[in-house]
This record gives structure tokens, sequence and C-alpha cells, in this order.
């Protein structure tokens, strides 16, 4: 039988099917099941920013500071510590249970709060950290660069405060999506050489000298609304994604493999094996996996490894190392078909 094993941000990894943070792994009893399933490793629900910040300030309007700046303070210490405690429990309880890694997510949106907090993490036990972020810029005077490095920002500030691995899980709507990448993943004043990548880093006994990203995940699916014209009001848009949106996954995987000092990760249109071979083929180390779960149940991680078994005996390939990057530009002798943004006819005659 091919073997399935993997590393992913120098962690070993039975399988390269990581289920994504969602509701499904936001308790104990979620993260044991998906452990049962097969799970390759398990990304926690994200613990909010935003929801943090909403509970001190709720905190706040009730209390009565008498012009005390340090009430003030500890009241917003305090929000800190409501959510996050038991997150950190969970974390805690997760690794004792489970044999799989435990990836704790972050949804940051400024780095003040949580580069301290990254290291409660490592200290609870887990195996790797996610940040998730997600910016949005609606302001007209927000200028592109300034949003940019609110990202670099926030992973430099965890980076240098945690020494498990850290990935970057991002969404997809950026200006020059190679340069951010290229960014996010080489600190260029300490980093090895492009190429030498992430195994090339050194991690000296309490001193950082790496500081971009281990994992950079392509990409988050956002929250939709759609608009309901009966009502004239803001609804729900369809939480889960469909095979279709794996193009834009697949497209930057296999423009950035090879070329970012990390793991990439395909996110968004997974829903079955031979969409992670695709993943895979195009430069992922492993995908991550969420709505076929919620559509097909946790019994879709054993099928989805028992078709690329498939596929990879098909194909005579033992290891996944065998095919990974097979179709990644940088290994392309037509590394033009990977920049093509318009239809031609070069493409099966389409028009
Ligand atoms: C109900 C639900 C909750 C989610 N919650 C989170 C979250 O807390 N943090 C996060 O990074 N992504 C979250 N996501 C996004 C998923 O982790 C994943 O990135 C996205 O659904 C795309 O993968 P898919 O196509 O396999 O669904 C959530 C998705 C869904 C459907």
């Amino acid at each position: 039988m091919a073997d399935l094993s993997t590393t992913y941000m120098g962690m070993s990894l039975r399988n390269p099917i990581v289920v994504a943070s969602s509701s499904m792994t936001g308790n104990l009893a979620g993260v044991r099941k998906c452990a049962a399933a097969g799970a390759g490793a398990i990304v926690l629900k994200s613990l909010f920013e935003e929801q943090i910040v909403a509970e001190t300030n709720e905190l706040e309007k009730y209390a009565d500071y008498s012009g005390h700046g340090e009430a003030h303070d500890y009241v917003q210490g305090y929000g800190m510590e409501l959510g996050p405690q038991d997150y950190l429990k969970l974390v805690s309880d997760a690794k004792h249970e489970v044999e799989v890694p435990i990836i704790a997510s972050l949804n940051c949106i400024s780095s003040e709060r949580w580069a301290n907090y990254a290291n409660k993490l490592e200290h609870a036990g887990a195996d790797a950290i996610e940040l998730n972020v997600g910016i949005m810029p609606t302001h007209a005077k927000q200028e592109g660069l300034k949003v940019l490095e609110q990202y670099f920002k926030i992973l430099h500030d965890v980076k240098t405060r945690v020494k498990i691995p850290v990935a970057m899980k991002v969404g997809p709507y950026f200006t020059s999506f190679a340069h951010f990448a290229d960014r996010l993943t080489h600190d260029r004043a300490e980093a090895p050489p492009f190429a030498a990548g992430r195994r090339g880093m050194t991690r000296e006994e309490g001193k950082i000298t790496w500081q971009g990203a281990d994992g950079l995940v392509l990409f988050n699916r956002f929250y939709m609304f759609d608009i309901d014209i009966d009502k004239l009001e803001l609804v729900h848009g369809n939480p889960y994604s469909t095979p279709a949106e794996i193009h834009y996954s697949l497209r930057w995987l296999s423009l950035l493999a090879g070329n970012v000092g990390c793991d990439l990760v395909g996110n968004t249109g997974i829903h079955d094996g031979r969409d992670a071979i695709k993943a895979l083929l195009a430069g992922a180390m492993v995908v991550q996996i969420c709505s076929t779960l919620f559509l097909n149940g946790l019994e879709q991680i054993v099928k989805m490894q028992e078709q690329m078994q498939a596929w990879m005996r098909e194909h005579g390939h033992n290891k996944l190392c065998d095919f990974r990057g097979l179709l990644s530009q940088a290994r392309s002798e037509h590394p033009e078909h990977h920049e093509r943004l318009q239809y031609i006819k070069l493409f099966g005659g389409i028009e």
C-alpha cells in the first residue's frame, strides 16, 4: 500500500489530510472524532480577537474605574483571560487525548494581545500555531502597503515569542501575491537563501533567528453574505465551498512551490482524494479540508486516503514525495501556462 505519511512544518503526520479550523474542532469531543476518523493533524477552531475585544468592551461598560488607569488595564487583561483560558485548556486536553499534531489557531487583526498568548499556547502543548489573519481594508485612505505591514507585524511578533512552527492562513485577495508570500516566508536579514527554505533555519536556544512563516495556507474562504431581494436584507451566503473553488488555490500552489521557504497547504474546494492529489501535484505539502466534512461526514477522511492510494497505485508512486510539485511552475516545461489568465484557443478551443 502506498505510504501517505508526510511532514508538515517539521511535524510528522500519518497522512496529509489535515482537518481545517471550524466549529468541528472547537471542543474536545470534535477533536477526538477527527483523530479517530484518521486525520493527519487537526487545526483547532480559531480563537477570535474580535470576540475577546467585544467581551472586554462589554465588561468595561459595567466597570466603574473611578478614573483609575490600572482598573482599565485590569479589565483589558481580564478580558484576555476569559475565552482564551478555556482555549488553553482545550489545547492541553487535546494533546493528552489524541496522538495527532494539534495546531492552535488565532484569528488576529493586531499583534498587541496575541504575541504573549501565542507563547501560552506553546506551553499548553500546541504543536504549532496557525495565524488566521484577514484584514478588511475598507477605508479609502488606508494604503495597501500599510495593510500588508500589519500582516508582517503580526507574524513577526508571534514568531519572536514561540519556538513552535507558525503557519499563516490568508485569503486570496492581495496585490502582488507572490511578493506578499515571499515577504511572509523570508526574513531577508536573517533567512537562509531562497529555496534553501525552512530546513536551513537555525534556532539557537532561546533565540529565534528565523522570522518567516513555516507554513502558508492557501487560501482561507471567508464569510460571505448574500442579498434577499424580497426581504431587502443581507443574509448568510453558502458557508461551504464547492469543488469548483479549488482552482485559485491550485494556481498559487503551483506558482509558489519551490519558490518560497516554507511548506504550502492547499485549502478551499478540496472535497475528495483526487482534489488532494491535484493540490499535491501543484506543490502542497498537505491539504486542509472543512466543507467536505460538513457535507459528507468524517468518513470522508478515510475515503480520501483510499482514493489517493488508488491513484498512486495506478501511477506507480509509493510515496507522496514521488509526485509532489510535479505540476508546479518551477518544474514545468511550459511555465507560461501557469500564468495564463485569459481564455484563448490553446486550452480546448473554449473560444
Ligand atoms: C462553519 C465554518 C467555520 C469556520 N471557522 C473557521 C475558523 O474559526 N478559523 C479559520 O481559520 N477558518 C475557519 N473556517 C474556514 C475553513 O477552515 C476553511 O479554510 C474553508 O472552509 C475552506 O476550506 P473548504 O473548502 O475545505 O471548506 C470555517 C469554515 C466553516 C465552513
